[in-house]
């Protein structure tokens, strides 16, 4: 599908800026990608489990599975949407996934051969680290994939297939809807290969079909606590630190939202898996460093909330993602984020937004050029 850009769909519409504009666009572009690839409803039994990926018909997947490797290639927001990949490939289809920073890549000597799979993932599609890591990787043999926002981008032309997220012009520097219609792809490609790999039963891959075309209900109900959000940013904005923690699913996330925060408000942040703060970060928390914990329900529930308390008892500050009817979180946290329960496959796309509203509101509340920060362009076509 090709898609028309007109000056006039580039326009802020009210808005203040582009990047709030493109946070309260994701429901719209989070449907506009996922829902071609989506069984129709009222789609026979056989069907309900099936996303559409004819690109990928000749893809040998169980071969891939058994004897080959993704390499998933990327920089700065694409380099998280990868990461999450990862955990998506691997759990939902047992795909073994590597991931590496493009700008890394060519000068490791990475091990790549003929029958693996190199996924170049880029919004703009003419980041020049992204597009030579893919030369490189289809230069050793891989089968090129790239998943870009704009068509017929540099790299889209390079790769042996192409899959197109859809969400619209992004002008603000910072990235938001292109980041969560990548988590969207890729869950849809997840879902796809775990099917052609038996690794997801028919049931299990509907489910998560069904979930991803309910999400952008679940979307809107986020966007809708934008106020509490900006009244939780007024409450820190004098943080000169800031420490962001997820576990599985929840650590790119949770890099992402450090990222967010670092490059339009020019505040220190940093993300981490829960798990590595007893590492080392710990030793930066202090009743000044209000710590963002991702803590949704799931599978690292009672973990993260463990490490939750390890912040806490060194007097560090709490602010809670956590899930709607959580009644613990309350008592543990200075202040909570509610995000509607969805699959906890699908959290990272609803986890992302509050962490985008809340770098926002920081930046602006610091008087910064939200959509054009300082030092940086929107796309890094030097290598
Ligand atoms: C995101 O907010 C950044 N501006 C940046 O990290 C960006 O994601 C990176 O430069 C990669 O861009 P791309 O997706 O267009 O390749």
């Amino acid at each position: 599908r090709r898609v028309e850009w007109s000056p006039v769909a580039v326009e802020k519409q009210g808005f203040s800026h582009f990047m709030a504009k493109e946070i309260f666009e994701q429901p719209q572009a989070i449907r506009a990608t996922t829902s071609g690839r989506l069984p129709r409803a009222g789609e026979d039994d056989l069907g309900r489990g099936e996303p559409s990926f004819p690109e990928l018909a000749e893809l040998d997947v169980p071969a891939l599975a058994a004897r080959a490797k993704v390499t998933m290639l990327a920089c700065g927001t694409s380099w998280h949407a990868a990461l999450a990949g990862k955990y998506l490939f691997e759990q939902l289809a047992r795909v073994p996934v590597e991931v590496d920073l493009a700008s890394e890549f060519r000068y490791r000597q990475p091990i790549v051969r003929p029958g693996d799979l190199a996924v170049a993932i880029s919004q703009s599609g003419e980041t020049a680290d992204t597009r030579a890591a893919l030369m490189e990787a289809r230069r050793l043999g891989a089968t090129g994939l790239a998943i870009c926002n704009v068509v017929d981008s540099s790299i889209a032309r390079e790769a042996d297939r192409v899959l197109y997220t859809h969400a619209g012009p992004e002008i603000s520097v910072a990235s938001t809807k292109a980041f969560t219609t990548q988590l969207a792809m890729l869950t849809l490609l997840a879902v796809h290969l775990g099917r052609r790999t038996g690794a997801l039963t028919l049931e299990r891959a509907a489910g998560l079909l069904d979930g991803l075309r309910e999400l952008p209900v679940a979307l809107d109900a986020v966007l809708g606590q934008a106020a509490a959000i900006e009244i939780i940013a007024r409450r820190w904005r004098s943080a000169r630190d800031w420490l962001y923690l997820g576990r599985g699913l929840a650590f790119p996330v949770a890099l992402e939202g450090a990222l967010k925060l670092k490059e339009i408000s020019y505040v220190h942040a940093e993300g981490y898996a829960c798990g590595e703060i007893k590492h080392g970060p710990i030793a930066l928390v202090d009743e000044r460093v209000p710590v963002v914990v991702l803590a949704l329900e799931g599978p690292g529930y009672h973990k993260t909330l463990a490490s939750l308390e390890e912040v806490r008892a060194r007097g560090g500050k709490i602010i809670a993602l956590a899930s709607a009817g959580d009644r613990r979180i309350g008592d543990l946290a200075d202040d909570v984020i509610l995000v509607p329960q969805v699959d906890p496959y699908l959290q990272p796309i609803l986890a992302s937004v509050p962490l985008q509203l809340l770098a926002y509101h920081l930046a602006r509340l610091e008087g910064r050029d939200v959509d054009q920060p300082r030092n940086l362009a929107k796309s890094v076509t030097v290598e």
